[in-house]
């Protein structure tokens, strides 16, 4: 018997995405072939679920069920943006942070799996941190998530290549759309995807243009800003051209101040990110007042980070293991790392799997280098196509029933509770 032995906690957190349950299928499958793993334990929406010691057993799931996650979209044990803010929220971050260790050390929880994107991944550094210092026996190891592809040292994340597939389709579908509706008079369409500081989606949807003249005609990038004199020159003179115009903008589009162009300065999501929206209205908006050309706005919304229907067959296999590497790290003694993919060729596309502080990845964002983009700014180039490209390839198979997909279904069966009520600074 290892010496190291307990219980091991998994949980989602963030944004979901298409594949990110497939992470949490390849950290239980995985951790069934580990003699250190006891107990298997899932936490209800990310570090917001612990706190409040709300855990589900996932021994106790069927194992098809576990397989079903593999193409099932979403955060299948829900997710959460919740901070430990040691600057803003000092007393609850120290509250939390005890309550974290009642809530492991309560259910001998050794192995700590947290699936997320930038914040998420400076969460688990707090933890396997704090951990050190209290001298826990704790290995937090973090995996890779999020469609916005901005986590440094990671060739790419899981999440994205699904939601550049289905981005990249759908331009396609509404260029036959719009295109088969243009006539004389003209006609343009905004296209807005997520991605809130970095342009890696918007830049996904070049894998639309199968020839010069296709959509997207112009993909505005939050890393180039915005001008609105050459832009509606350019909108003016591919109307001329074609009678139609399809424009791609990442919702994270900024002004030549920095400002973001659609930022709801009010409103700050848990994280204190501006929330943006608005970007594809306020565009089309200005296509129509400046250019008088009929335009319509799209925004892809949630609608593209849970596209499983689409959903790339390389990214869900990757996103699976990523979570079977990080238990691998944790079960040879690893603590502190988040699992990265290694681009092992570009022509035939080769991963692996490696390994990175988590403190390189916390809270760094990685855009879109500028020698990937085009001098006028309008387009991603060859370098950004090479690289985008293999990540979209395959299909998801996706059981049918009665014409629709048929998603897993967790039981969810509750861990029973060991501690009082989470404690809340007054
Ligand atoms: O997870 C990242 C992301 O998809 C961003 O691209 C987007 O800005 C954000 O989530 C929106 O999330 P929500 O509206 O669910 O808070």
């Amino acid at each position: 018997m290892p010496e190291f032995v307990g219980n091991l906690l998994v949980a989602q957190s963030g944004g979901p995405t298409a594949v990110i349950n497939a992470s949490v299928a390849g950290v239980v499958q995985e951790a069934a072939k580990h003699d250190c793993i006891r107990e298997v334990y899932g936490g209800l929406n990310g570090i917001l679920g612990i706190l409040k010691e709300q855990l589900i057993d996932l021994k106790q799931e069927d194992r098809a069920t576990i397989e079903d996650l593999k193409h099932t979209p979403a955060a299948a044990l829900g997710t959460c943006r919740y901070k430990i803010d040691f600057k803003k929220k000092p007393g609850q971050a120290a509250l939390d942070m005890d309550r974290l260790f009642d809530v492991f050390l309560a259910h001998d929880i050794r192995f700590f799996f947290y699936a997320g994107g930038n914040d998420s991944q400076d969460t688990a550094d707090k933890i396997d941190k704090e951990a050190v210092k209290r001298g826990i026996p704790l290995r937090v190891i973090g995996v890779p998530k999020t469609i916005d592809n901005d986590l440094p040292h990671t060739d790419h994340c899981p999440g994205f290549g699904s939601a550049a597939k289905y981005n990249a389709c759908t331009v396609m579908e509404i260029e036959q759309d719009v295109s088969s509706m243009a006539t004389d008079e003209g006609v343009c369409c905004v296209i807005e995807v997520m991605g809130r500081s970095a342009g890696w989606l918007a830049a996904g949807t070049v894998l639309a243009q199968r020839a010069p003249a296709d959509a997207p005609h112009i993909i505005l990038l939050p890393e180039i800003p915005f001008n609105e004199g050459s832009f509606l020159a350019k909108v003016k003179e591919t109307v001329d051209k074609l009678r139609y115009c399809i424009i791609v903008v990442g919702e994270g589009l900024k002004k030549p101040d920095g400002a973001e162009y659609s930022a709801n300065t009010s409103r700050r999501d848990a994280f204190g990110h501006p929330v943006l929206s608005g970007a594809a209205e306020r565009l089309a908006e200005l296509v129509y007042g400046k250019l008088n050309t009929k335009t319509r706005s799209v925004k892809l919304g949630y609608a593209q980070r849970c596209a499983a229907h689409y959903a790339s067959g390389i990214d869900a296999v990757e996103a699976a293991a990523c979570g079977a590497a990080a238990v691998r790290a944790a079960a040879e003694g690893k603590s502190g790392f988040m699992v990265k993919i290694v681009r092992t060729g570009s022509a035939p596309y080769g991963w692996t799997t490696g390994l990175q502080p988590i403190g390189d990845i916390a809270l760094v964002e990685k855009t879109v280098p500028r020698d990937w983009i085009s001098a006028d700014g309008f387009m991603p180039n060859e370098k950004f196509i090479d690289y985008c490209r293999p990540l979209i390839e395959g299909q998801v198979n996706v059981p049918v029933e009665g014409g629709l997909p048929k998603f897993a279904l967790l039981l969810r069966k509750r861990v029973p509770c060991k501690l009082g009520k989470r404690p809340k600074a007054g």
